[in-house]
């Protein structure tokens, strides 16, 4: 069944965003992970015909149904990443913009699309590269890293209590045959558990694979610098972050800009989901907005 883009995704806390972005007629935009394109779509509503939005992913499958949702003049499409923003913006003749939005994550093509290796309830073979033309793939992480370094991982981007047992049984495991796919992981994280709970406890180990595949804290550390160098003063930079390891970074990111006199918070506490969008839209449910102001 072909992937049908609109459906499949719901803009999480689209009117918060647009509020807080204060989109404005006439503004240039950039939307840093245009995704499938649903908060750019509405931005592109909101600038007119002489606003630009310029939206960056690097996963080149989910640029190209943005492109069919959004594609006009008004829009600029590009692959890359977050530490590219800078010279994609630069590349594009513009030197600052009204506005940047980060929606953090992996989209629902990505997750859905069982042969991107992203879902522990998934056969397919583990990948989870947001950008399939890079390298480094979960497959390389689980089956080469060293069992002291997929401790590290498990520990620190999962926050997995049981990072010394699972890795034990990943290196054992993979002694005889390689782990291939997404489920024969699960399962060994199920055994290392002996079994599950209300949540299966392999989601803390698929994120901390995620994590170290697309370096998605450094990224988005880099993403948040560069983003602040190419606003207008005025302009405002708004993040979704769903997990508390991406939050933790923009919390404390915006609050050593503010203490440091270069944004004014637009967030004390971060913006959640209200009841009616979670039970409409359960991908929601950990999502947290903050955002701020160049001043
Ligand atoms: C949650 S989705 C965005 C959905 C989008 N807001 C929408 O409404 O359709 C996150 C997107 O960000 C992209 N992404 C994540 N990290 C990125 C990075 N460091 N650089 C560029 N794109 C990134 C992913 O490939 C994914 O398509």
């Amino acid at each position: 069944m072909e992937f049908n883009s609109r459906a499949a995704h719901t803009p999480v806390l689209l009117n918060e965003v647009i509020g807080m972005l204060e989109v404005r007629e006439n503004g240039v935009y950039v939307d840093a992970t245009v995704g499938l394109g649903g908060h750019a779509s509405a931005i592109l509503k909101r600038i007119g015909r002489d606003g630009e939005l310029i939206g960056i992913d690097r996963d080149e499958e989910a640029l190209s149904h943005a492109a069919e949702r959004l594609g006009n003049g008004r829009v600029h499409l590009n692959k890359g990443s977050f530490s590219e923003i800078g010279e994609i913006v630069s590349g594009l003749g513009k030197q600052k913009v009204d506005g940047v939005l980060f929606d953090l994550g992996v989209s629902m093509l990505q997750l859905k699309e069982h042969d991107r290796g992203f879902s522990f309830m998934s056969d397919s073979r583990l990948d989870m590269r947001m950008d399939p033309s890079q390298k480094l793939s979960a497959w390389e992480v689980v089956n080469r890293y060293q069992e002291k370094d997929l401790q590290l991982i498990l520990k620190e981007f999962g926050e997995e209590p049981l990072f010394r047992k699972i890795a034990k049984r990943i290196a054992t495991a993979r002694q005889s045959a390689p782990i291939n796919t997404c489920a024969e992981l699960a399962e060994l994280v199920l055994q290392a558990y002996g079994g599950r709970g209300r949540t299966h406890p392999a989601t803390r180990t698929f994120q901390a694979l995620r994590i170290e595949v697309n370096k998605e804290l450094e990224e988005l550390r880099a993403g948040l610098s560069t983003a602040l160098g190419i606003l207008k003063i005025g302009g405002r930079m708004c993040v979704i972050a769903y997990h508390s390891l991406e939050d933790r970074i923009v919390k404390n990111t915006f609050r050593d800009l503010s203490r440091a006199g270069d944004v004014r918070l637009l967030t004390k506490k971060p913006v959640v989901p209200a009841r009616e969008e979670v039970l409409s839209n359960p991908a929601s449910r950990s999502a947290k907005l903050r955002g701020i102001e160049k001043i």
